[in-house]
């Protein structure tokens, strides 16, 4: 995987995002900062207009939330994020980057006629994914077609899990920026992440374990693959999670919503519609901030699924 240029010296690279991040709005009591007549959200606010990406439907509601959530403390926070395409970039000097599929699809893995295979499946079923004239209803069997189909061909290659290290330092992968001091943040904070995902758990988690940012308070929920004794694909363990089934999916893990059953404040991040429902198991909800990552052909409808 090429590394992002700041995880080459990782001294350094500490040094680097403390300074980057050092007028973020880290703490966990509002105090009045540089400016005596802001106060640290009006700043956060002045900072993040300079965007002019960025798009809140109501503003009053997301500072009311954030006050909220602040207010409460750390200890009531849980942050659930989609992979790829929200953590993951989507894009990297023009060239588009991969998914957790598309890593196992472009390595030394998968012989040229699978890898034929998925493209044709990717030219078929991703221009239905990001299609904003179908329903999810219209589109939520041909997603499950879409999976379906490419597990299978993955099954079929013999891959062997000791070459997964391989695709991934070999792929293109990156995370975010911003992404250092996202993940460190959060684990200084002991705030727990919930990676929550439809692409390949043992990719994902090779992507971060190569960026070093796979810390204790982060859990993920995806497609494993199970491997036979030798070490060779077999099978895809548990209820497949695709992209519109994240409902069902956090339902099944009642168990770890239940252990953070006091933290009823969530950032939730996403890219998809479906990564909208992530939140679904959490318990006794008071406030939640959904962020989307608004990556290809976005309809209004999509923009305002997320914006407040
Ligand atoms: P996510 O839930 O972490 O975003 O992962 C789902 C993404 O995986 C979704 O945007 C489509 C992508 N994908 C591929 O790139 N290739 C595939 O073969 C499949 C099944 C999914
Ligand atoms: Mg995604």
């Amino acid at each position: 995987m090429r590394k992002n240029k700041n995880k080459r010296q990782p001294a350094k690279r500490k040094a680097a995002s403390q300074t980057q991040n050092s007028k973020r709005p880290c703490s966990d009591s509002p105090k009045r900062t540089e400016n005596p007549q802001l106060t640290p959200f009006e700043i956060f606010f002045k900072e993040i207009e300079k965007f002019s990406k960025l798009h809140m439907k109501d503003r009053d509601r997301v500072q009311e939330i954030l006050q909220s959530m602040q207010k409460a403390g750390s200890k009531t926070l849980q942050v659930i994020s989609d992979f790829d395409m929200t953590l993951t970039r989507f894009e990297y000097n023009g060239k588009r980057c991969p998914t957790c599929h598309n890593i196992l699809e472009r390595s030394d893995a998968i012989s040229s006629d699978c890898k034929k295979k998925l493209q044709e499946l990717l030219d078929k079923y991703y221009p239905i994914e990001i299609d904003s004239t179908l329903s999810v209803e219209e589109k939520l069997p041909l997603m499950v077609e879409w999976w379906t189909k490419a597990h299978e061909l993955l099954v079929n290659q013999k891959i062997k899990k000791a070459g997964l290290a391989k695709a991934v330092k070999d792929s293109e992968a990156k995370l975010r920026d911003g992404y250092q001091y996202f993940f460190d943040h959060l684990n200084e904070h002991s705030i727990p992440l919930l990676i929550f995902s439809a692409g390949i758990g043992d990719i994902l988690e090779e992507v971060i374990r190569q960026t070093e940012v796979f810390h204790p308070n982060v859990k993920v929920i995806s497609n494993y693959m199970d491997f036979d004794e030798s070490g060779v694909l077999k099978a895809f363990k548990g209820e497949l999670i695709h992209i519109y089934n994240k409902k069902e999916g956090a339902l099944l893990n009642t168990g770890h919503f239940q252990e953070l059953r006091t933290r009823t404040n969530v950032l939730l991040l996403g890219d998809s519609l479906g990564d909208l429902n992530m939140a679904d198991g959490v318990q006794d909800m008071e406030n939640i901030l959904k962020i989307g990552f608004l990556n290809d052909k976005v309809s209004k409808k999509h923009a305002r699924s997320y914006a407040h």
